[in-house]
């Protein structure tokens, strides 16, 4: 279909909505309410261009580009005097009630409604009556709210409340006022709700780490990043000034986290360098030369142990340092094998290995086991999309058009999804499903099974079960998820089955617990309990690079075997305390490397801060005398020895790709940063491990770099990730990473669950958006915004056992920090306890009252 857009034929998709015709072809029309996700309602009127219905039609008619659908033939002319005095006029009215307090609002410089104002040619307030004020509400530790800001564009309720799925975010009107916030004060439940602080173009919700210590978008530094707390690899953005982690924001990645983030991965990096260890040698404060040189000398027959929380490069470093036969996952045995499975199914085929943006698009899902909010929560916020995608689709056999979402929200309203979850919980994902499931946690793998039988063409005589596999089998795109939530192989395996049986058009997402168990598999080493067996054999020293062992099984075992304990660490940890030798490294904010996400994706992720502190790899390979080793080098070494991780090497260009600026070309200057009084500013940190520099000398970001891309006139992130970026502009040179998952081979045979032996109660972990793994629990933030932990019985178990609602207990041994709770939907025989509280994998812990 063709259309004239200011004079020049383009081609146009019929019904599209002209705005997003418009900036697609790369011409710009001012918006609020719009946005390249949420879609448009019309609500600012900010929109306005004159269309004209074909060559007869002389005059033509104002209309909200975002509410009008492409059609053959029409005329669209944005520069239209009238459609520009129109916009004027909005901003004008729009400006009328909204503070003229940019010099000292945090939002200015990244402001939709600055960006829009200057746009419009608004400069002299003409009316003189008093503005309009609201009081503000305290919205918890993650957000502020300042109503004064609003323009009423009803982004914030439409992310909030229909597209994420939160229900405590509202907005209330009366006479001429509308208010966007909660019935009472009080943190804002969803676990996205930090996206609010991208998506409002003014800054009535921010971020409020970044409202304490804000600084002008042209004076930060930014460094594109990897987010480390789960396995979905969201690709952030890395904003410092002064070498400071000010802010972490969505970068866009067209096939995983899109324009969204979860709360724990936007606000759980920024105190990277809170809880940093101190050299140590036997618990004394010594200089890094000293501790280097302790354990150096301890270093002939050492044994290392891995982390699924260390980058590709630091774990190769250590088994490079130990030696091959000498290098240990730190993960149990049970979770290497469960991993290692994943990795193996995934490669095989013949499922289509989902991404999240699959999960947004499939058209009917099976979750077995996963509490997938708890675990991968933007996995979560993706299927919530694929829900209302199938609200819109009933919208449009009810004649509603796609385009308009508002509307065919509305229509599709009440509807449930083709969505089943079969998990031993009541599910955050509940109230969207078809068929919310329970199961306790062992029977889910069966329950798959059973799945899968029927739509190889078997019987079954339970009706959920056939329901489910008729859900899945008169789906174009079915997906299921599993994953290692609840630390057992029978989902994943099920999973594997199912997407077997449904065939190629399959699409099949397996979870794995931490940023990078995927990365930790591919190198392919054994698990703790080698460990432990090697140590007890030949008790030995033990190298343990950025692990918590207090969150794994045998860590006792382990340490009662070992001669000494050499712990690498960003964070002070349980085991840092209780190392011989403790030696800091820098965090993943401080570093280059890889991790490996859950779909087998290789992402690079570079220091978003300068650190004095070594990272992992080279302070490992400084141990080893290979001191001279680049990253690139590193690289190549781990492509050449690891064939599974060959395609590492092309998740991001290499150094040599640069100097690529971290500051913009029109910073303020470093002198202005942080001198206190000095005036030498010094020389730039050095990055050899980067294709980026500390200044704003060199030349542009090729798109798999860039973390911020500049527009000139558009400094917004409404401006230009939500609506330039998604629909074409800087980041169409394709999205970052390398999937490496990509040589089908068998898989092999299935793992089994052995049933926990032992006396006690079988474990059952509880998952939680905001708390979950070791960078998680670090991080003064999330841990302020985390509900408390819990630890949950069946009311049977809990009189078998004597215990009462309330009680203090001891969990294996140690007291613990949750009172008892009970709670009848708790599987019977099992003990729900949040995740981190206790060491995880499938076991039985024993509970005991403390006295
Ligand atoms: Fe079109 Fe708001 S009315 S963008």
């Amino acid at each position: 279909m063709k259309l004239t857009l200011n004079g020049r034929e383009i081609e146009a998709e019929a019904g599209r909505d002209l705005l997003t015709t418009c900036l697609e072809n790369g011409v710009d029309v001012p918006h609020f309410c719009w946005d390249g996700d949420l879609g448009s309602v019309g609500a600012c009127r900010l929109c306005a261009v004159r269309v004209y219905d074909g060559p007869e039609d002389r005059v033509g008619r104002i209309e909200m580009s975002c509410m009008t659908p492409a059609k053959e033939g029409q005329r669209i002319e944005t520069a239209d005097p009238e459609a520009e005095a129109f916009r004027a006029h909005v901003i004008e009215w729009t400006m009328l009630n909204h503070p003229h307090d940019c010099a000292v609002c945090e939002e200015a410089g990244a402001c939709h409604l600055q960006d829009m104002t200057v746009a419009t040619g608004h400069h002299t307030r003409r009316s003189t009556a008093p503005k309009r004020t609201h009081r503000n509400q305290d919205l918890g530790p993650l957000l502020t709210h300042e109503m004064n800001r609003c323009i009423a564009c009803y982004r914030c309720v439409r992310f909030y409340r229909d597209y994420a799925g939160g229900a405590d975010l509202e907005v209330f009107g009366a006479h001429d006022r509308v208010y966007f916030g909660r019935a009472k004060d009080g943190a804002l439940e969803s676990p996205f709700a930090g996206n609010l602080a991208e998506l409002c173009p003014t800054g009535v919700f921010n971020d409020k780490h970044w409202s304490r210590h804000y600084a002008r978008r042209w004076d930060m530094r930014t460094t594109p990043s990897i987010c480390a707390h789960c396995a979905v690899g969201c690709n952030v953005t890395l904003f410092e000034r002064g070498g400071t982690l000010r802010q972490v924001q969505n970068r866009y990645h067209g096939a995983v986290n899109g324009s969204f983030l979860c709360d724990r991965g936007r606000f759980g990096m920024l105190n990277a360098e809170a809880s940093r260890p101190l050299p140590r040698v036997d618990g004394a404060v010594v200089g890094a030369d000293v501790a280097l040189e302790a354990a150096r000398a301890l270093l002939p027959g050492a044994i290392g142990i891995g982390s699924p929380r260390a980058s590709v490069e630091a774990n190769f470093a250590l088994r490079d340092l130990v030696g091959a036969d000498r290098f240990f996952a730190g993960v149990t045995e049970a979770e290497a094998a469960l991993v290692g499975r994943m990795a193996a199914i995934l490669a095989a085929g013949p499922a289509r290995i989902a991404s999240v943006k699959d999960i947004e698009s499939a058209d009917a899902a099976l979750i077995l086991g996963e509490d997938l909010t708890g675990t991968a929560p933007r996995a979560a916020l993706a299927l919530r999309v694929m829900a209302r995608g199938a609200a819109r689709d009933l919208a449009a056999e009810k004649g509603v058009p796609a385009w308009m979402e508002a509307a065919a929200r509305v229509a599709g309203e009440g509807r449930r999804s083709p969505v089943a979850l079969v998990t031993p919980l009541p599910d955050a994902l509940d109230p969207l499903a078809e068929l919310p499931l329970r199961r306790p946690p062992e029977e889910i793998g069966h329950f798959g099974q059973a799945v899968a039988a029927v739509l190889r063409g078997g019987a079954s005589g339970d009706p959920e079960v056939r329901a489910v596999a008729a859900l899945l089998r008169g789906a174009k795109a079915p997906l299921v998820i599993a994953g290692a939530g609840l630390g057992l192989a029978g989902p994943v395996e099920a999973a594997a089955a199912i997407a077997l049986a449904l065939g190629p058009k399959a699409r099949l997402a397996l979870f794995a617990p931490e940023a990078n168990s995927m990365g930790l598999a591919l190198l392919g080493a054994p698990g703790l309990e080698g460990a432990v067996a090697a140590l007890e054999a030949a008790p030995a020293p033990v190298i343990v690079l950025e692990n918590d062992l207090s969150r794994r099984a045998p860590v006792e075992r382990l340490m009662e075997a070992a001669t000494q304990v050499i712990a690498l660490d960003s964070l002070e940890t349980p085991l840092t305390a209780r190392a011989d030798l403790v030696l800091p490294v820098a965090a993943q904010a401080e570093a280059a490397g890889t991790f490996v996400n859950h779909e087998g994706r290789a992402q690079r992720f570079f220091a978003g801060r300068p650190s004095e502190l070594p990272a992992a790899w080279r302070l490992l390979a400084a141990l080893g005398g290979k001191s001279s080793d680049s990253f690139d080098a590193l690289l190549a070494r781990i492509a050449a020895e690891i064939p599974a991780l060959a395609g590492i090497v092309d998740a991001a260009p290499a150094a040599d790709a640069g100097p690529i600026p971290r500051a913009p070309a029109r910073c303020s200057g470093r002198t202005a940063d942080d001198l206190a009084g000095r005036v030498a500013e010094g020389q730039p940190h050095n990055d050899p491990d980067s294709p980026f520099v500390w200044s704003m000398e060199g030349k542009a970001a090729p798109p798999a770099l860039l973390p911020a891309p500049q527009r000139a006139g558009m400094h917004s992130v409404s401006a230009v990730y939500q609506a330039m970026e998604r629909i074409g502009g800087p980041l169409k040179g394709g999205d970052p990473g390398a999937l490496l998952l990509t040589h089908a081979a068998p898989a092999g045979p299935a793992l089994q669950d052995a049933r926990p032996a032992g006396e006690g109660l079988v474990l059952l972990p509880l998952h939680d958006p905001f708390r979950g793994s070791e960078t998680d629990a670090a991080s003064a933030i999330l841990a302020a915004r985390a509900p408390a932990p819990r630890l949950v019985l069946h009311p049977e178990d809990a009189a078998a056992l004597g215990l009462a609602e309330g009680a203090a207990v001891r969990l294996d041994g140690q007291p613990c920090p949750a009172p008892l709770s009970l709670d009848p939907a708790l599987p019977r025989g099992h003990v729900g306890v949040s995740a981190g509280l206790t060491a995880r994998g499938a076991r039985r812990v024993m509970l005991e009252v403390l006295a």
